[in-house]
């Protein structure tokens, strides 16, 4: 790996970046701060960050059993993960993102943390050339691939950079959440906007025969974020109110696992995935 000193001011994309790219890194430059504070539970509403929480414990468990030379976290963010990976074991950690302010971000809780042997670096997921074929154990991928424009490249790049038994773990937003899909619908009705960036959502059965057509073993799968008291919660007053009943159940629901309704209520869908010896 190339070394990378966090502390510098990291370098602005590319003139390669697409213009769905440079969105995505301009909408998450003015997130950077508030992204931080949603892992230590700082801000207001935090409870509407529990599901990042969540798929993030889950990913973490997949990985403790793998080996842990080098590690890689593709969207890093503000580098919450790979502070929990180092925790776990992994020697060389990596956070890639194209946020400037995400990575600034990172390095100052880096700093904090006297981890400042993280390399972190500013690019895209879907080409991430400073890696090396087969020079990764881990990567992981949490809440990232729903702003690119196609899976292909990232699952190739994937494929690409993790070690022969390597492992990647990939969150979705799961289409088939009927809480997610009823409110869309409102708000087309209403003619309100959709959300603050654009994004895609998958359905985890084409999302899984896409890793297997680039590769990539499916080991496990997990649904995560239940709208366990759906429809109930399609209420805002009501959602708030209820929301710790609602996280309670939605705990449950995803360790009672893939029941075969739950696809309906989950709004993220995380896979286990491997690079086959
Ligand atoms: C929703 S945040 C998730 C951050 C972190 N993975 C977490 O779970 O907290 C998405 C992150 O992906 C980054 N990102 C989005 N598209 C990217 C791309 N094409 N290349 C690199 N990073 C990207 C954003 O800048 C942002 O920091």
């Amino acid at each position: 790996m190339i070394t990378f000193d966090p502390l510098q001011p990291v370098p602005k994309p590319t003139s390669e970046t697409t213009e769905t790219v440079q969105e995505i890194a301009d909408f998450f430059d003015k997130h950077g701060d508030t992204w931080r504070l949603a892992y230590n539970n700082e801000i207001e509403h935090w409870n509407q960050y529990f599901p990042l929480r969540r798929r993030e414990a889950w990913a973490l468990t997949q990985i403790r059993d793998e080996p842990k030379e080098t590690a890689v976290d593709l969207g890093c963010g503000t580098g919450h993960a790979l502070i929990k990976m180092r925790q776990l074991g992994f020697q060389q950690l990596m956070g890639v993102d194209i946020s400037s302010e995400m990575l600034s971000a990172a390095a100052s809780l880096m700093e904090e943390n006297q981890l400042q042997d993280v390399q972190l670096v500013n690019a895209d997921v879907q080409n991430i050339a400073l890696l090396a074929d087969d020079s990764v154990d881990v990567c992981t991928a949490l809440g990232v691939i729903e702003y690119l424009d196609e899976d292909g490249p990232l699952l190739a790049e994937i494929e690409r950079i993790l070690k022969p038994g390597g492992v990647a773990i990939i969150q979705t937003r799961n289409y088939p959440c009927l809480f997610v899909r009823t409110r869309k619908l409102g708000r087309r009705l209403l003619s309100r906007r959709e959300t603050k960036i654009a994004h895609r959502e998958h359905s985890p059965g084409n999302f899984k025969a896409a890793a297997r057509r680039h590769g990539l073993r499916v080991e496990r799968q997990r649904f995560i974020h239940y709208y366990a008291l759906f429809p109930l919660t399609i209420v805002a007053p009501l959602r708030r109110l209820l929301q710790p009943l609602d996280h309670w159940l939605s705990k449950q629901c995803e360790r009672a696992g893939a029941l075969g309704v739950s696809r309906f209520f989950a709004s993220m869908h995380v896979l286990k995935l491997r690079k086959p010896v």
